[in-house]
């Protein structure tokens, strides 16, 4: 960590305006008032980005009414602000969109990094390790069983799976959380993921963040931030409802992340040595963050590696006769990784190709300091172009092809230039979670069904929508199960 060469205002002359950005960062040309609004709302932004990237260099600026963002494209930016100088860039920017969707924020997601954010984060990190260091596996093999059963019982017809990922990525949460999982049919289920999936898609619309640059305009209609916040209503009272439930049991029902954090609903700080108790709020926020941090992203994650599996048939039936010939017809267990080479090969291949939170969660820098050599002043919003980092033609030969091999030895694949969950004091919280679910449900996939597209000419689009969550567009497909 470093904060090397950034100037200190002392205070006598902290009624001087702030500093600003280094004049000599490069960015594309500002119109009056809009500044770079227009880029910002381009269709599919994480490529947009890239491709401004390709001319201003892998750091540069954008405005945005009166806030100033970097924007960041290579790993090596990116790690140099998440991981090297973590306590400079660990802020979140207040929102007004984000306040009204984290309950002021509340959620360890959008809050801002202080001592109170950091023990809520240690606490919930250290509930989910208790409550998935015995069933993670077992979770996650029952609803990979599950989804099994639902793609057997299409019999071949041509289907859109995103519902039965979003379900199956959703009930290994709501087990974790609450212990309880439902049917792709149960209202209760249609009811939480209907509204948070529009909260996603909704709060990543332009007509909704224009609001946090120009207040102005919050006085105007806007019947999408209406509907955004009817949805957030809904979300409080199912969520609300599920807490009572588990409250009501006196969280006595053991192994869940709920009940282990009202067991342990104040600890010790290290550094203080002072009780910290987690509010109502927090709690509330908490479910809502692994539910919307853990649902779509794994569920979207799953849609991208069967569209390019549809277009790639040989790399199926590579992933297909590595599982056969490691495991002799069993199913893998996560420890069983290190054999199957291939298979991690096609997931990190995804991850780098589509990393699903393509630009991570806006970061904040909380002091002054500076990224490859250039001043960033406090309260600059840094934005880690994850999907960017990912197709840097310097770091990665042929970044647009789809390409597992590249991560086998010497196949021209940096592990460490790949960074989808993001780094440093805002690393995934999920991120172990996420990586065993991709791991289990791909090898259960790939051992019992063969992915083919409806028509040789109806293959999915692989550009795809890029909401706060970069996912597919719809396509169908027909699942053959294998002849084991
Ligand atoms: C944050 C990626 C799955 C919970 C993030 C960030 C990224 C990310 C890039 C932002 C990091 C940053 O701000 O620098 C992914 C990917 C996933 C995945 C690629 C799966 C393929 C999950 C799961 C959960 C989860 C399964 C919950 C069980 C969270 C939370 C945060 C977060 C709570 C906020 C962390 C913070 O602000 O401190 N994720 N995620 N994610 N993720 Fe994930």
């Amino acid at each position: 960590q470093s904060t090397a060469a950034v100037p200190k205002l002392p205070h006598t002359l902290s009624h001087l305006p702030p500093p600003s950005l280094s004049p000599s960062l490069p960015g594309p040309p500002t119109l009056p008032l809009l500044g770079n609004m227009l880029d910002l709302t381009r269709d599919h932004l994480p490529i947009h980005l890239t491709t401004l990237a390709r001319r201003y260099g892998n750091i540069y600026r954008l405005y945005c009414g009166s806030t100033t963002m970097v924007i960041l494209n290579s790993s090596e930016v990116i790690r140099e602000a998440l991981v090297k100088k973590w306590s400079d860039f660990a802020g979140r920017p207040p929102s007004y969109t984000g306040g009204k969707v984290s309950g002021g924020g509340w959620s360890i997601s959008l809050g801002d990094y202080s001592k109170g954010w950091k023990a809520h984060r240690r606490i919930v990190h250290s509930a989910l390790h208790r409550c998935t260091a015995d069933s993670l596996h077992s979770v996650i093999e029952k609803q990979a069983l599950h989804l099994k059963q639902v793609l057997l019982d299409y019999r071949e017809r041509p289907v859109d799976l995103s519902e039965d990922f979003t379900v199956a990525a959703s009930n290994v949460i709501t087990t974790l959380a609450f212990g309880k999982s439902y049917e792709k049919s149960s209202a209760e289920l249609q009811n939480l993921h209907g509204c948070l999936n529009e909260i996603v898609s909704l709060w990543g619309s332009p007509w909704i963040s224009v609001l946090d640059s120009f207040p102005l305009l919050r006085r105007l209609p806007n019947p999408p931030f209406s509907r955004l916040m009817k949805e957030v209503a809904r979300r409080d009272e199912l969520i609300r409802d599920h807490l009572d439930e588990v409250k009501k049991g006196g969280g006595k029902e053991g192994g869940t992340l709920t009940a282990s954090l009202l067991q342990h609903l104040e600890e010790t700080s290290e550094e203080t040595a002072q009780k910290i108790t987690l509010t109502d709020t927090q709690m509330h926020m908490t479910t809502v963050d692994l539910l919307i941090g853990g649902t779509e992203t794994t569920a979207a994650w799953l849609s991208w590696t069967v569209a390019f599996l549809l277009h790639r048939p040989e790399v199926q039936t590579a992933v297909y006769e590595e599982l056969f010939s490691v495991l002799k017809g069993q199913y893998p267990q996560y420890s069983d990784r290190h054999r199957l080479p291939y298979l991690c090969a096609l997931i990190n291949e995804m991850l780098r190709l589509r990393p699903v939170a393509p630009l991570a969660v806006p970061h904040k820098a909380k002091r002054n300091s500076s990224i490859a050599g250039y001043f960033i002043p406090e309260n600059t919003v840094v934005i880690p172009n994850l999907f960017g980092a990912h197709h840097d033609p310097e770091v990665w030969t042929d970044p647009y092809s789809f390409r597992p091999e590249r991560f086998l030895e010497g196949g021209g694949g940096s592990l460490r230039a790949l960074m989808p969950f993001g780094g440093g004091a805002r690393l995934c919280l999920g991120e172990t979670i996420a990586k065993v679910e991709l791991f289990l449900f791909t090898a259960y996939l790939l051992r019992d069904f063969q992915f083919l597209p409806e028509s040789p000419e109806e293959l999915p689009d692989l550009r795809g929508v890029a909401t706060v969550v970069l996912k597919t567009k719809p396509y169908r497909v027909i699942v053959r199960p294998r002849a084991q």
